[in-house]
This record gives structure tokens, C-alpha cells and sequence, in this order.
């Protein structure tokens, strides 16, 4: 969804100068990677080992080493390296297992609303311990510090480890989530192909280092734009991890079609149930108001102005996005990250009987026609236990599958622009006579 978020605040290079390493060296610690950059090795040891902060009450977080090697810790920002056994206290005892949770652009303005929400227990439940790796850019890092900074000062019972750095190989390393937001802004005469082209490329890196260190189950929610074509990159180049468990985030569209479906009806939104957005988060997106409902009833009982639900309705959903920027003078956050906590919601709540969810998934013996190997946006409906069952028995009138040709034929555009980055061959683009939009780009 909205993007920019690689481009965190610009910062001179703080790296190399005498200061910051003092402060870095005494509270913070970083990936692998960005150690090499900031300090001067701790010890010698075997390439590839990484230096990783020890846990033990009240005491500062050390390197240590076992067997003449770096034992592999995680690695831990300031007050999270201290207190970690959750068995100890009568008050933790009865938790979950704790879950890591990565996500990235984590200095960018959609995770400053996400990694609260994240740490204050309102996704994963009040018994549910979180560790979260934040990775950035490198221009990021000094952000990334500000922001795990102010996850400390925020005192969550629940946030047990936060991690910050660059290399998605060591941030991403048994994370059970991974919620993808970092990509970059089309800039001013870019071609949709090059967006793709750069955008593919964080994701085919991000995809091969999930499939190399995440959890084999981990599940992965594409943000960052144009996230149904980053959620199939990222998911051909992870061939480990079922296809199945990634996502492309619709649901900031599902949630804008039920509000304006709600203003029209003169009703409150939580009485729109049943909502649908079919194929890309583009402005060929279908919002399905022939299944969609009102208090229960058919959305076009309700609403008889049958002629706004084409096209005003449909067009106000498909453009919201552009329409905020140019409100805000940037890209939706807060309703994103509001949308990615309804996502991972729905996926770890049963959901409610007779309604479904809509979310980009991959299209893998999908009983509506859609083109296979796709990621295309569905109704689906969860046992809560973090997987999705398609819902199968939908109504699509001709209207309906039209629009939703329009977008399949955009995503399969998108598909072959990007060959080169699924391991399908060589890239052909061609994106049609009308460069296809992101909701923002209108
Ligand atoms: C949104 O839908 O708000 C964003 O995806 C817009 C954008 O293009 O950043």
C-alpha cells in the first residue's frame, strides 16, 4: 500500500564518528552488519559469526563466545537484553510462547503506527509475548534507533525484544511474521516497469531471505506497493515456505468500500459485513457490492441507486488512496497500519459465522477462474489459527467479471514484467496502452 518507506529521514552519516560509537557500543546492539560498519571487531572469529548481546538479570548485555565460537544470541536493543525469562514471574507464567515478529520500512510513518499497536498486545491477544525486528535502510538506521527508543519508553508488558538492522537474512532469522512495508515511491517520470524492476528486486532479496531464515511456517504480509506483484516475487523466491502463507494487504480497501457503503446507506460501518475486494490494489480493483451487505441484506436492497455503486462507489474505492495524498501531501499510514492489524487479525480470529475477509492470496486451484499463479485479492474466512480457507460459493454476475478480467489481465501484465525476478524467464513488459495506477497514483 503506501510506500516511501525507504526513504526515512536523509541522515549525514553519523557512523564514523568518535561519539556515536561510544554511545552505540554501551546500549545498542545491531545486526552483524552494521557492527562491521560501527565498531571495531569485538574478537576475532570464523567469517559469517555474529556478536549477540547475553540475557541475564541485571546485568549489561556482553558478547559471548562458546567453543571458540560467537554462540548465536539474539541480539537486543537496551532495555529489552534484560529481563526475558517469562517463567519467573507468577504474573507471565501462564503466556504463549513467545513469537518474533519482523517488520520492515520500520522507521517509515505506516510502522510507527503498526509497532504500537504490535506491542500493546491489540493483534496477537494480552498473552501473547512479542519479539519484533525492525529492519531498515541504511540511511534508516538512526531512525530505527529513535523508534525502538520510544518502544522502550512505552513500558509494553508484552514487548520482550525488539532488534534493529539492515540485513533481512539476520533480522529475519524464526520470525513467525513478517510484515513487508518497506518499498519505494514511483518518482516523478518513472515507468511503472521500473517500479516493479526496483520494487521486485527488495522483494526477491527479502523472499530468498525468508526462505533461509524465518520460521517454515512463517506468514508474510506484502505492504509496500505494488504488493500484489512484490507478494508473488517474494513468494517464488522463497519456495520453502508454503505459497499459501503470503499475503498482498487489501484490506485498507475493504475496510474504505465499507465505509462509503455505510455513508450511502445512512448506517454505521460495522453494519457492512460480507465484503469482497477482487484482484490487484490498483485502480482495476473490484469492489463486490453484489455480495456485500447491509444489516444482513444485499447491499443493492439497500442502496437502490444501482448506478453510483458502479461507478461512484466503485471509483471512490479504486481512488481513495489519491484522493488522501492529496489531502495529506503523502500516502495513507494510519489507516494502513490499522488495516495490517485487521489483516493479521483476521487470520488469528475464527471468523465470524456467515462473514469473510478479503486479502491478496495466491491462486492455487481457486474455484472462481482466476489465471493460477497469481496473487489476487479473494474472500476468505479463518479458523483463527493463522491459515485461510477460500470462500467458495460467491456470486459474480457479468459486471463483476468483467472488472475482475480488467484486473487479472493487469496483474498478469505485471506477472510477465517481472519474469526475470520469479524465475520464470525473461521479462516482457508490457502494461498496456493506459500505464496502470496505485491507488495513489491517480
Ligand atoms: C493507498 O492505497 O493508500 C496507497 O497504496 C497509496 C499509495 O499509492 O501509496
Amino acid at each position: 500500500m503506501a510506500m516511501a518507506e525507504l526513504s526515512t529521514p536523509k541522515t549525514t552519516s553519523p557512523f564514523l564518528n568518535s561519539s556515536s560509537r561510544l554511545r552505540l557500543s554501551s546500549k545498542l546492539h545491531l545486526s552483524n552488519h552494521f557492527r562491521h560498519l560501527l565498531l571495531p571487531p569485538l574478537h576475532t572469529t570464523t567469517p559469517n559469526s555474529k556478536i549477540s548481546c547475553s540475557v541475564s538479570q541485571n546485568q549489561a548485555p556482553v558478547a559471548v563466545q562458546e567453543n571458540g565460537l560467537v554462540k548465536t544470541k539474539k541480539e537486543c536493543y537496551g532495555v529489552f537484553c534484560l529481563t526475558y525469562d517469562l517463567k519467573a514471574e507468577e504474573e507471565t507464567r501462564s503466556w504463549k510462547k513467545l513469537i518474533n515478529i519482523a517488520v520492515s520500512g520500520a522507521a517509515g510513518m505506516i510502522s510507527n503506527h503498526l509497532l504500537f499497536k504490535l506491542a500493546s498486545g491489540e493483534v496477537f491477544g494480552p498473552d501473547q509475548p512479542i519479539a519484533l525486528k525492525l529492519l531498515g535502510s541504511e540511511r534508516s538506521i538512526q531512525a530505527l534507533e529513535g523508534v525502538a527508543m520510544e518502544l522502550e519508553d512505552s513500558l509494553f508488558p508484552l514487548l520482550r525484544e525488539v532488534d534493529i538492522g539492515t540485513d533481512p537474512n539476520e533480522v529475519f532469522q524464526d520470525v513467525e511474521w513478517a510484515i513487508l512495508i518497506g518499498a519505494k515511491p514511483r518518482g516523478p517520470g518513472m515507468e511503472r516497469a521500473d517500479l516493479l524492476d526496483i520494487n521486485g528486486q527488495i522483494f526477491a532479496e527479502q523472499g530468498k531471505a525468508l526462505n533461509k531464515a524465518a520460521s517454515p511456517n512463517v506468514k508474510v504480509l506484502v505492504v509496500g506497493n505494488p504488493c500484489n506483484t512484490n507478494a508473488l516475487i517474494c513468494l517464488k523466491n522463497a519456495p520453502n515456505i508454503p505459497a499459501k502463507n503470503f499475503h498482498a494487504l487489501t484490506r485498507l480497501d475493504e475496510n474504505r468500500a465499507k465505509c462509503q457503503l455505510a455513508l450511502k446507506a445512512g448506517v454505521f460501518y460495522d453494519k457492512v459485513s460480507n465484503m469482497t475486494i477482487w484482484g490487484n490494489h490498483s485502480t482495476t480493483q473490484v469492489p463486490d457490492f453484489l455480495n456485500a451487505r447491509i444489516n444482513g441484506l444485499p447491499v443493492k436492497e439497500v442502496i437502490t441507486d444501482h448506478k453510483w455503486l458502479e461507478e461512484g462507489f466503485t471509483e471512490s474505492v479504486q481512488k481513495r488512496g489519491g484522493l488522501l495524498i492529496q489531502k495529506w501531501g503523502r500516502s495513507s499510514a494510519a489507516s494502513t497500519a490499522v488495516s495490517i492489524v485487521d489483516a493479521i487479525k483476521s487470520l488469528v480470529t475464527p471468523t465470524p459465522e456467515g462473514d469473510w475477509f478479503s486479502t491478496g492470496v495466491y491462486t492455487d486451484g481457486n474455484p472462481y477462474g482466476i489465471e493460477e499463479g497469481l496473487v489476487f485479492s479473494m474472500p476468505c474466512r479463518s479458523k483463527g489459527d493463522g491459515d485461510y480457507e477460500l470462500v467458495k460459493d460467491v456470486e459474480i454476475d457479468d459486471y463483476l467479471r468483467q472488472r475482475i478480467a480488467k484486473s487479472e489481465a493487469e496483474l498478469l501484465a505485471e506477472k510477465r514484467c517481472v519474469a526475470h525476478l520469479t524465475g520464470e524467464g525473461i521479462a516482457y513488459c508490457d502494461l498496456g496502452p493506459v500505464d496502470t495506477m496505485l491507488p495513489g497514483e491517480v
